[in-house]
């Protein structure tokens, strides 16, 4: 072997073991003066995200045609720079996840399942649930907040995630034709659907 391609295996190594890993990254507790400055920045994105997506669905379904609506329940309907920069001008990342998706870019990563767990675990014990939940997440030098927002499943939500009998045979057949993995089915009104998930820098 050459030394060159030694190199080059020792190199690819080190960024395999010692690169950009979630191992590494330490979730924490944010301290009250943390929450203080990061709560009002999320209740305020997770509030105008919430309406817009609401507004246009029920537009949507009021005009009927719900397998041309499907690409509104959908992050990129929404003007989320605008939506962002009204509310804050530090660096934010958006997404909604939830252990039942049904786009797979949706899938919770490690920090997205524990918070996902801490409400699970609340709503299973029968307790009330917060209406936000805060992370400090330490990568090295690196720190940023996760700012999440418990969603419900309401009546309108049914025409698209409820069990196969509420939704139209056209829009499932649309929904199985773009999401063949799809777990966002079968909920019922009122059940816990997943978070917004806000990354605050
Ligand atoms: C017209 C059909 C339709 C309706 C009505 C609808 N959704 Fe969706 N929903 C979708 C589609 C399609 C996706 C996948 C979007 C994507 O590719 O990110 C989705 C994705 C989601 C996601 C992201 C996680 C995942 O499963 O991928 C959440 C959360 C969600 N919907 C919640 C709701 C809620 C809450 C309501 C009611 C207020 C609702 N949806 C109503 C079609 C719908």
């Amino acid at each position: 072997m050459k030394r060159q391609q030694l190199f080059f295996i020792i190199i690819s190594l080190s960024i395999g073991l010692f690169g950009c890993n979630e191992k590494n990254t330490k979730i924490l507790e944010p301290s009250a003066e943390e929450i203080s400055q990061i709560k009002p920045i999320g209740d305020k994105i997770s509030k105008e995200l919430v309406t817009t997506l609401q507004k246009e669905l029920k537009a949507a379904v009021q005009k009927g045609g719900l397998d041309e609506a499907i690409n509104v329940c959908n992050m990129k309907a929404v003007p989320l720079t605008t939506i962002i920069a009204n509310a804050t001008d530090r660096v934010v990342n958006i997404k909604r996840t939830s252990y039942k998706y049904r786009n797979p870019d949706n899938a919770p990563n490690e920090a997205e399942k524990k918070a996902l767990d801490h409400f699970k675990t609340l709503i299973k014990e029968q307790r009330e649930i917060p209406p936000f939940y805060i992370q400090k997440i330490v990568n090295g030098k690196e720190t940023h907040y996760n700012y999440y927002k418990p969603m419900k499943v309401k009546a309108v939500c049914l025409n698209c995630h409820g069990s196969d009998n509420k939704i139209n045979p056209e829009t499932l057949r649309e929904i199985k034709k773009l999401y063949p993995g799809d777990k966002a089915v079968g909920y019922k009104e009122g059940d816990f659907r997943g978070l917004i998930r806000i990354s605050i820098e």
